[in-house]
């Protein structure tokens, strides 16, 4: 199964991914973790992608189609993914559709987020990630159980992400309007988009997102 998760920054693509890996034993791919992962490193595509994502604007496709294309060739990739943040472009849209075609898959749902600008920045402005497993946290939307300690692994250090700032978050919201959202209309041409109303809390978001994936699976 190949699923797309479309969606603003912010929009709690990451988070609702992760949630549906568990459920439906899929492999979450994020080209922003692999750009970070590049930049983390300093392999050649990383170096040549760091300034690039501090300032918020996409990094080059033939750069982001190389990690991904290597990444969905590993072998635990054959359960299924869940793309995060990939495509954004026509063009990264065009490859996926070649890559898929040569190895005999079909995308089963690109699903979009949708929810309003003025969210999407108090989202990015208060999140916060695990250091030892990478699950997301939120200053006020959705802090650990227990203070300070993962919920999921128990580990006590978190991190921000450098892009996560009010300036970047402008780049990043300009980006997604003018290279990413004509990707809704191209997946409504190929029959396979679904929208979904991403303004509401995680759990209940969860819930719908399941409703479709298990429809189309
Ligand atoms: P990437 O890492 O993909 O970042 P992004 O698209 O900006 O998305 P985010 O990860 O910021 O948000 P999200 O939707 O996953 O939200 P999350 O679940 O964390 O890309 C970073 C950079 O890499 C790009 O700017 C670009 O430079 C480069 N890049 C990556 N892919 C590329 C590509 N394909 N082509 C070119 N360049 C590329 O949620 C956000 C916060 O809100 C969290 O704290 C969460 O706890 C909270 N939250 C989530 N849902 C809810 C809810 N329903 N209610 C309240 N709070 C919520
Ligand atoms: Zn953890």
């Amino acid at each position: 199964a190949v699923l797309i998760l479309l969606g603003p920054p912010g929009a709690g693509k990451g988070t609702q991914a992760r949630m549906l890996e568990e459920k439906f034993g899929l492999v979450q791919l994020s080209t922003g973790d692999l750009l970070r992962d590049a930049v983390a490193a300093g392999t050649d595509a990383g170096n040549a992608a760091k300034a690039v994502m501090e300032a918020g604007d996409l990094v080059s496709d033939g750069i982001v189609i190389a990690i991904l294309r290597d990444r969905m060739a590993e072998p635990d990739c054959s359960k299924g993914v869940i793309l995060d943040g990939f495509p954004r472009t026509t063009v990264q849209a065009e490859a996926l559709d070649g890559l898929l075609a040569s190895s005999d898959q079909k995308i089963n749902a690109a699903i979009s987020l949708e929810v309003e600008d003025a969210e999407m920045v108090t989202r990015i402005s208060g999140r916060y990630t695990c250091a030892g497993c990478g699950e997301g946290y939120h200053d006020t939307y959705k802090q650990p159980i227990e203070d300070g300690k993962c919920d999921k692994c128990g580990h006590t250090e978190f991190k921000r992400r450098a892009d996560d700032n009010a300036e970047t978050v402008a780049s990043r919201l300009a980006a997604y309007h003018a290279q990413t959202a004509p990707l809704i209309d191209y997946y409504q041409a190929h029959g396979v988009l679904k929208g979904i109303d991403a303004m509401g809390q995680i759990d209940d978001i969860a819930q719908d997102l399941q409703g479709i994936v298990s429809e189309v699976m």
